[in-house]
């Protein structure tokens, strides 16, 4: 049985990171399905975080993601290799933080009110076989404290 997460609040946001961290570790151990685990890295991290939105998209074709396990508003389905954050992230096979998604040309808005994203690719056997996307309704959300956790993070599925 899942327990309770415990977020320590009013903490800093790596004190919070520190704190999810085995937790997370904790819910995946000894569990292989990629989408539950999926869905409960974008649960902990919305609940811990309260993000505006969590979740990952999964390559379904050599040149398409399809929208996978998330946490919040709903989203656009597809999403074409090379395009917008998320497309552009499993193209180059690297993080990309966009302080200000109005800036980043080809942004895909999938909701209005989001304002900054980070989007981390999610390795498995050398492969990317998905994305991590989180979405702020803030400016400059996100930084390269969160890549370092987020990636520790994405670890689990390698
Ligand atoms: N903004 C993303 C699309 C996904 S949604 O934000 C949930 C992008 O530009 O790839």
């Amino acid at each position: 049985m899942a327990e309770d997460l415990v977020i320590p609040v009013a903490a800093s946001k790596k004190e919070k990171y520190e704190a999810l961290i085995p937790q997370i570790k904790g819910l995946l151990h000894g569990e292989t399905n990629l989408i539950a685990n999926m869905a409960n890295v974008a649960g902990a991290l919305k609940e811990g975080f309260d993000f505006f939105w969590v979740g990952f998209y999964l390559v379904d074709s050599p040149d398409q993601l399809v929208l996978g396990p998330f946490q919040g508003p709903v989203a656009c389905t597809r999403i074409k290799k090379g395009k917008g954050v998320c497309g552009a992230t499993w193209e180059k096979g690297e993080t990309i933080i966009v302080p200000n998604v109005d800036e980043f040309p080809g942004h895909i808005a999938c909701a209005s009110a989001s304002k900054s994203e980070i989007v981390l690719p999610v390795y498995q056997n050398e492969e990317i076989i998905a994305v991590l996307d989180i979405d702020s309704d803030r400016l400059d959300e996100f930084d390269e404290e969160d890549q370092r956790f987020l990636e520790e993070v994405l670890q689990l599925f390698r």
